[in-house]
């Protein structure tokens, strides 16, 4: 593996860059009185008590979820969902029109629209047609100014996971950061890139709070990392960027660590059976097989099918356009309930029912 230089890495002024101290990095021990950070003493508006700023380094959340994945808490960087660690990779990495970054499309829109805001070309190598990484291709267009490459796995919105090794392919030839972000990781066990953490320092692991665990309300995104990589990230940070009712949620919820579990698997079962009715339906042509919370199907007329549910008040995603997934659409796993409605919405439609228009 090329020799990996994280000061050659991150943006130049950066280096020199005296974070933002925050009163609560300042002191933390246990003082009675804290008259340091203007905060309100009497209470808070509204009746909880959130009158305090949070820990801008979120110790106890990163301890617990340190001890369930066997990383060390300064391998972790939370972000007010894996959208911000995104933002933040390229702000703290990608000099503005000067560096690219690697996407494989189709994949998740975040990575484009990050590139955009922060002025960065995303190099697009399309993902092969049954929707794994093209190496060849993605050598071809990784030059100097390469900072990044996004890997999406389990792909959204293709839903299955890419190839580990052409992962590992990946971070053994390139200088800058893989990221592979592993949002639906908790619905493929055993897939996970993190065990390559302490192997490869050029790796970046993005997983999220959102999808599996059911708290995509909180906003809570996890980057793992070289410890590094973390303490660049943590300095570019907004302090206070994860409040404190999402750090006591989250702190609840890695102690219920069981409880997403039961999730994962009753999803599992109403993906299984989706998968079955949809398979016997003419008017889906194909399931792709899903390594997520989702199935990508492809039809006939996949906008009229779209417009079909709207009218049903059901909505799932029409990917129909993007590359590679024509005439596709990605459905969500719900409910039993929401997904007996959804197939008797699909079965009157395939019985001729007419969307009103
Ligand atoms: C692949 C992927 N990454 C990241 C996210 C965003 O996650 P978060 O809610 O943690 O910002 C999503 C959301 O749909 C996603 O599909």
């Amino acid at each position: 593996m090329p020799m990996f230089n994280l000061s050659k890495l991150v943006r130049p002024h950066l280096k020199y860059l005296t974070p933002y101290s925050s009163a609560r990095d300042e002191y933390s021990g246990h003082a009675k009185i804290f008259l340091d950070a203007n905060e309100n003493p009497y209470g808070s508006v509204g009746g909880a008590s959130y009158n305090r700023y949070p820990d801008p380094l979120q110790a106890k959340v990163k301890n617990k979820l340190a001890q369930i994945k066997e990383v060390n808490p300064s391998n972790i960087l939370l972000g007010n969902g894996s959208d911000e660690v995104i933002d933040l990779l390229f702000r703290t990495f990608c000099v503005p029109a000067e560096d690219n970054v690697i996407i494989m499309p189709p994949t998740y829109g975040m990575y484009k629209v990050c590139a955009d805001i922060n002025n960065i070309t995303a190099r697009r190598t399309p993902l092969t047609r049954d929707f794994f990484i093209d190496i060849p291709e993605v050598k071809d267009q990784v030059d100097e100014r390469t900072k990044l490459i996004f890997v999406c796995s389990p792909n959204n919105p293709t839903g299955n996971l890419l190839q580990k090794e052409a992962i590992i392919n990946l971070l053994e030839n390139f200088q800058g950061l893989v990221v592979v972000d592993e949002a639906y990781i908790d619905f493929a066990p055993g897939a996970s890139m993190l065990p390559y953490l302490k192997q490869y320092p050029n790796l970046v692991v993005l997983q999220t709070f959102s999808k599996a665990f059911g708290l995509a309300g909180i906003r809570l995104g996890v980057g793992y990392a070289a410890e590094a990589v973390v303490d660049i990230l943590n300095k570019v940070k907004p302090p206070y960027n994860i409040s404190e009712p999402t750090q006591e949620l989250a702190l609840e919820a890695l102690i219920r660590y069981s409880e997403k579990d039961q999730y994962v698997k009753e999803i599992l079962a109403e993906r299984q059976k989706l998968e079955t009715v949809f398979q016997s339906m003419p008017l889906v042509e194909k399931v792709y097989p899903s390594d997520a919370n989702f199935l990508m199907v492809r039809t006939k007329s996949p906008k009229e099918l779209y417009q079909f549910l709207l009218q049903k008040s059901i909505v799932i995603r029409d990917r129909s356009k993007v590359r590679l997934c024509e005439g596709c659409l990605r459905i969500t796993v719900g409910t039993p309930e929401e997904n007996k409605l959804l197939v008797e919405a699909l079965e009157a439609y395939q019985n001729g029912e007419i969307a009103e228009v």
